[in-house]
């Protein structure tokens, strides 16, 4: 079936931000959203045994106020899923899964202290550098189908994943990772 051009998609009255007309763009946006709320709420599952395993402060409380954000971020895209008159329904994000599973790892390879903290970064800004990629994404085909709305939302998160971002480098540039190097030289001794 062929799809319709952005042009007369955008000509339509909009009641609401619903256009289930089998826009190809349309369909590639409601994918992304669904695996988007997938890697949400993994997170909010996955942020408290980051949290569980730190030993610096200043990282245990950075993540325990991003999981605030991530509950937060959960609900948006709920909000964005009921712009558009859909039930929100979550699609396994193979990514995400996989960026976990690599936290996971790096938390049982080692031993508490700064180094497993500068691992537990390392993953949670691999995580934060995902969702910066995705809500982008989502956020600019917002714009080109015309969702004002949820465009907002999502950006508003992008925002959000963008300072927890700087905030973990921040973290880990002014103490965990020199502290995690002092550490390595004190075990090699
Ligand atoms: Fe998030």
């Amino acid at each position: 079936m062929k799809t319709k051009t952005r042009s007369s998609g955008r000509g339509q009255s909009r009641k609401s931000e619903s256009m289930h007309d089998g826009n190809g763009l349309q369909e590639l946006f409601e994918m992304e959203l669904k695996d988007i709320y997938w890697a949400e709420k993994a997170l909010t599952k996955a942020i408290p045994k980051m949290i569980k395993k730190t030993s610096s402060e200043e990282l245990a409380s950075a993540l325990e106020e991003h999981l605030l954000v991530t509950e937060n971020q959960v609900r948006r895209v709920e909000q964005v899923f009921e712009l558009m008159d859909m039930t929100p329904k979550a699609k396994k994000c193979e990514a995400m899964d996989g960026i976990l599973k690599e936290g996971e790892e790096i938390m049982k390879e080692t031993e508490e202290g700064m180094a497993r903290d500068a691992g537990i970064i390392s993953a949670a800004q691999k995580v934060e550098h995902y969702e910066i990629a995705s809500y982008g994404t989502l956020c600019s085909f917002a714009k080109t189908l015309g969702m004002e709305k949820g465009a907002e939302l999502l950006e508003e998160t992008l925002n959000e994943e963008k300072e927890a971002d700087a905030k973990l480098s921040k973290i880990a540039e002014s103490s965990v990772n020199e502290e995690a190097m002092h550490e390595e030289s004190r075990m090699a001794t």
